[in-house]
């Protein structure tokens, strides 16, 4: 009954009255104020005039799935929400969800995490009414040797989504950590179930810094309030990662890599930087020169031969 309530005030600019909520929805005029009063409680500001009726002020930015879902653009992605308060981590919740069949497209989000989990077994602080914490549950219909890409095409909606929402430049450390000014603001960590050589589901998890104040940030971290100077709609952030994902995706399927490899090399903070890549085998040094068709980072070394990365961490050189 809430969400409809939201609906209908959200879709009328001026006063709805009391009468015409009660009769619309079907509940009581009591009802109707019980609810109300609900939202308002939830951080809603609604003001409730004699003789005019209800007008939505505000709303919090709580990433409710009605708030995300009102208006969002998308067939699949954000359809379908779960949504957390707080919650140790999206990545498990999402999984546990893959595996009792959710749809593709599902989106498991969280206020705050207690135990967010980062690549290469690290932490993702997640402090309540910050970031961004999500996971995306996927199903593509590929086989397992096809599916690097996603983790690509995630770092490139990132981007797409930063820039439409806030006056910056973010671009991609290799292979799909997201960086402003020379620190990290956003992290991915791609999951997945298979069988044989069949994929079962993917969770992408998406971590954004977004109202992080500076003291709350570590050296190498930032976050997109710290660089704009601005307060950001982690909803309008939300609704715009979601419909930068779906294209990209879809374009994914259709047309396969290529198209998304040009995309990441354009936001590439990584091509044509002096690098190291330490990974279990050891490490590499040279100049990142391209991208193969998987995703794998080519390095020049400085004998002049190029070696190939899938994994790793890549370490700017001077
Ligand atoms: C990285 O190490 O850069 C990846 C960080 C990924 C963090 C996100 S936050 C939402 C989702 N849930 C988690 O526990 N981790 C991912």
């Amino acid at each position: 009954m809430q969400d409809q309530i939201i609906s209908v005030l959200k879709s009328q600019s001026g006063y709805v009255s009391g009468e015409q909520l009660s009769r619309d929805l079907k509940i009581s005029r009591a009802g109707i104020w019980k609810n109300i009063d609900q939202l308002r409680r939830g951080g809603y500001d609604i003001i409730a005039l004699p003789h005019h009726g209800y007008q939505l002020k505000n709303s919090p930015d709580k990433l409710f799935p009605r708030e995300i879902q009102f208006g969002l653009k998308t067939k699949k992605c954000g359809q379908h929400i779960l949504y957390h308060d707080a919650i140790e981590s999206t990545m498990q919740r999402a999984f546990q969800a893959g595996l009792d069949g959710a749809q593709e497209g599902t989106l498991v989000c969280a206020e705050g995490q207690t135990r967010g989990k980062g690549r290469m077994g690290r932490r993702w602080v997640s402090p309540k009414g910050k970031g961004l914490y999500c996971s995306l549950i996927l199903r593509p219909n590929l086989p397992l040797s096809d599916i690097a890409p996603i983790t690509l095409l995630s770092a490139v909606a990132l981007c797409q989504a930063i820039k439409e929402v806030v006056d910056l430049s973010p671009q991609i450390k290799w292979p799909n950590d997201i960086f402003i000014n020379g620190k990290k603001v956003s992290g991915i960590l791609t999951e997945m179930s298979a069988e044989m050589d069949r994929i079962q589901f993917v969770v992408v998890g998406i971590g954004i810094n977004v109202n992080n104040s500076a003291k709350d940030l570590i050296d190498v971290a930032t976050s997109l309030k710290k660089e704009s100077g601005k307060k950001v709609s982690r909803v309008k952030l939300m609704q715009a990662l979601l419909c930068s994902f779906e294209g990209l995706y879809d374009q994914f399927l259709e047309e396969g890599a290529p198209p998304i490899i040009e995309q990441w090399k354009a936001d590439s903070l990584t091509l044509g930087k002096r690098v190291r890549i330490e990974d279990q085998g050891g490490s590499v040094e040279g100049e990142a020169i391209d991208l193969d068709a998987h995703g794998g980072l080519m390095i020049k070394d400085k004998r002049g031969v190029i070696v190939k990365r899938m994994s790793g961490e890549v370490v700017f050189l001077n």
